[in-house]
């Protein structure tokens, strides 16, 4: 069996410049610069899915976006299947493009208004090292719109998006995704414009790929309850750092991160009763140009002491798998006193 991540961010940091206004650039002379993701590390196995989860702004796009080299990496590294990916490499990148790919939240933004859906579905093909006959090609893209859940695909091979609702364009954008046959998706907030109706099904969807083809998934989004149904692991994000990260049936019911344990409160589990007060933070979720020193997440929470305020807590171990950054990790309980 092999045992290499298909994905396996060290260290990866991704700083933007801030906007700046007359008086910051010109008589404070003090850059603003955004720390989106500040020292990830992360693992992702062969069919693996793991969800990253967090508030707005938390950096998860552009964790998604570093990955996938659309945004350049500030410092640390992106090794693909043990390798470090190569972005000034042409055919290197070319390869890596069929094998990661990325769904977007916004299916009515993702699609060009002026291919058809066939065009859609094939243009990954235009990339292939072979080229292939348009019947080929037909036969392709029925099969994956198939897979997608858009039958009979046939139906929907000549149509345009306009022509088609906001499911019907996201199975189109997984259509596309599925025909190069990836061994790395990223999905970013993938279902969260979607009707209700239609999210389990995409989300089915992807856990078919998992287990028939061993796709691995980072799925982004902000709703734990959805990370909790489809994911194996999950990371939780505050301000561009992984707060807590483990199995997802124990980051569920056991996290604990006084963060993790503030977002699980107010969700009530599938089928159970919330017995359980929830935790209010107090406070906005400070900026990204301005990270509390310490541990970074000292000014919202509840059993902050002088420690977190000056001295960053290293990843615990709690549980066989489960690392969570806190000086003080144990249960929630804690919190309510
Ligand atoms: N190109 C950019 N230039 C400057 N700042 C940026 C840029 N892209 C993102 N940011 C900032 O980086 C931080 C992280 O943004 P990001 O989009 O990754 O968050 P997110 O977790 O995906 O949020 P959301 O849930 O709203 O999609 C935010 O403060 C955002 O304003
Ligand atoms: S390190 Fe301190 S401030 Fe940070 S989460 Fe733990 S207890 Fe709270
Ligand atoms: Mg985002």
């Amino acid at each position: 069996m092999n045992n290499t991540p298909v994905v396996s961010l060290q260290d990866l940091e991704v700083i933007f410049k801030g906007k700046q206004g007359f008086i910051d650039q010109y008589i404070l002379r003090k850059k603003k610069l955004v720390h989106a993701v500040d020292g990830l590390n992360l693992d992702i196995a062969p069919g693996e899915i793991v969800s990253l989860v967090g508030e707005s702004g938390s950096g998860k796009t552009t964790t998604g976006r570093a990955i996938l080299q659309l945004t350049p990496l500030t410092s640390g590294k992106v090794l693909f299947k043990g390798e470090e990916i190569e972005p000034r490499n042409r055919q290197y990148m070319r390869n890596f493009r069929r094998e990661a790919q990325m769904i977007f939240q916004d299916p009515y933004q993702s699609l060009n208004p002026r291919f058809n859906v066939f065009e859609i579905v094939t243009e990954p093909l235009l990339f292939e090292d072979r080229s292939y006959s348009l019947a080929e090609k037909e036969i392709l893209a029925l099969q994956a719109l198939e897979f997608a859940g858009l039958r009979p695909a046939i139906d929907y091979l000549y149509r345009f998006p306009h022509e088609l609702s906001g499911g019907q364009r996201q199975r189109v954008s997984i259509a596309t995704c599925f025909i190069m046959s990836p061994d790395f998706i990223i999905a970013d907030e993938p279902v969260s414009m979607l009707d209700a109706s239609v999210r389990a099904d995409i989300l089915k969807l992807f856990v078919n790929m998992k287990e028939e083809r061993n796709t691995a998934f980072l799925f982004i989004t902000h709703d734990l309850s959805l990370a909790w149904l489809i994911s194996d692991r999950v990371a939780i994000m505050y301000l561009g750092k992984v707060m807590e990260i483990g199995p997802a049936d124990i980051i569920s019911g056991k996290c604990q991160h006084p963060y993790s344990q503030a977002l699980t409160s107010v969700l009530a589990m599938v089928g159970e009763e919330r017995r359980q007060k929830k935790i209010l933070l107090e406070g906005e979720t400070p900026s990204p140009i301005d990270i509390p020193s310490g541990c970074r997440f000292h000014p919202r929470c509840p059993i902050a002491v002088e420690r977190c305020r000056v001295e960053e807590p290293p990843y615990h171990e709690v549980c066989p798998g489960q690392f969570v950054s806190c000086h003080f990790p144990g249960p929630p309980e804690r919190l309510r006193r």
